[in-house]
């Protein structure tokens, strides 16, 4: 692949490569790391993106009045690339976020690059970066898309300009807690979103809400916060950036997406997992009730990617879950890992040979 060539040749400095070096691969946590590359591309209002470039990563140039510093007009999206055993590289389902962030910058009022556009940069920046992919079984590269206003605007309205930008990070476990299970407990004060609001996409003000309940839990030594929904204050939304799911039995429920969740697609892997093995998987309202009486509950996203929760704690109350035997949500990891490394998730995999 000549793109690819060009770009090996142009990439690394005796500095990054010392740098590299000293990356400790076996605790990888999920903070940023600066890498090689970040890919840009611009178009105005009412214009469609037509050309991106490579550039060095670095920091970028924002108008103070620009859209997305003053209200909020910015999505992101957030993928992972893994190194094959025979050397080649795969990227999960780029095109789903490719659909999301449509699906998002539609809300927001913005242009938003074609899917073929978005997955082309998506593997031209991480080829860029190939040599910070952590090596096969150590972590991934996290790759986070931005969509942003980044025109000056001052009366309320979309900007007249837009950035997309992608950059690369190596990452590990995304919790503390590593693959041990993770405590969470229910907030009966703060929502994450409201019916008609932006919930179900993946705006960056979505995650700013979140902060002060989460930083609450982890000062009271929770790992996150699950959400309920801001009408009946009784039905599972969502953790402040993955989904959730109840086991009962052979039936695995998830909060349906109806716009105040994020439609995940880990989430939605899972769920063609779980159906294949035989479990019946219902989208629907679930009761805080039906939590409490769970056999096991576990998460989704695309940072943690599927991890179990040992703990639930809501008015005070903790409930543990699933401490015996293999269950549920360790078949269904076992079973994701396997379906990684062997490749059956082929279909919805992309190959990039190098
Ligand atoms: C992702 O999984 O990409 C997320 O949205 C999580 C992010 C807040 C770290």
């Amino acid at each position: 692949n000549d793109t690819a060539n060009t770009v090996r040749v142009a990439s690394p400095t005796s500095n990054v490569e010392e740098e590299l070096a000293e990356i400790d691969w076996d605790n990888l946590g999920f903070g940023f790391m600066p890498t090689d590359y970040m890919y840009i591309m611009k178009c105005s209002q009412g214009e469609s993106f037509s050309k991106g470039e490579l550039q060095r990563f670095g920091n970028i140039e924002l108008n103070p009045s620009a859209g997305v510093l003053n209200y909020g007009q910015g999505l992101f999206e957030g993928l992972k690339a893994y190194r094959k055993h025979d050397g080649n590289i795969l990227l999960f389902h780029p095109e789903e976020n490719a659909f999301r962030l449509r699906t998002g910058a539609e809300r927001m009022c913005m242009p938003s690059p074609s899917v073929d556009q978005l997955v082309e940069a998506v593997k031209l920046t991480v080829l860029a970066n190939e040599r910070w992919i952590p090596p096969l079984g150590k972590g991934s590269l996290y790759i986070r898309l931005l969509l942003m206003g980044s025109g000056a605007v001052l009366g309320l309205a979309p900007a007249p300009e837009y950035t997309f930008l992608i950059y690369v990070s190596p990452v590990g476990n995304y919790f503390k807690e590593g693959s041990a299970p993770i405590n969470l407990i229910v907030e009966t004060e703060m929502h994450r979103a409201t019916p008609g609001g932006t919930g179900g996409v993946k705006t960056v003000g979505n995650y700013a809400a979140v902060l002060k309940a989460q930083s609450a839990a982890k000062e009271k030594g929770f790992s996150d916060v699950l959400y309920l929904d801001s009408v009946h204050k009784r039905y599972l939304e969502e953790v402040s950036s993955c989904n959730v799911f109840v086991v009962k039995g052979n039936v695995i429920s998830t909060p349906a997406i109806k716009g105040t969740i994020l439609p995940g697609i880990t989430r939605k892997s899972i769920i063609d997992v779980a159906r294949s093995q035989g479990f019946q998987v219902q989208e629907r309202f679930v009761t805080v009730d039906e939590l409490l009486d769970a056999d096991e509950v576990f998460c989704t996203g695309t940072a943690g990617v599927i991890f179990r929760v040992g703990s639930i704690t809501y008015l005070g109350r903790r409930v543990t879950y699933g401490s015996d035997g293999v269950g549920v949500v360790l078949l269904m990891m076992i079973l994701f890992q396997l379906m990684m490394i062997f490749f059956q998730l082929m279909v919805v995999m992309i190959q990039m040979m190098i």
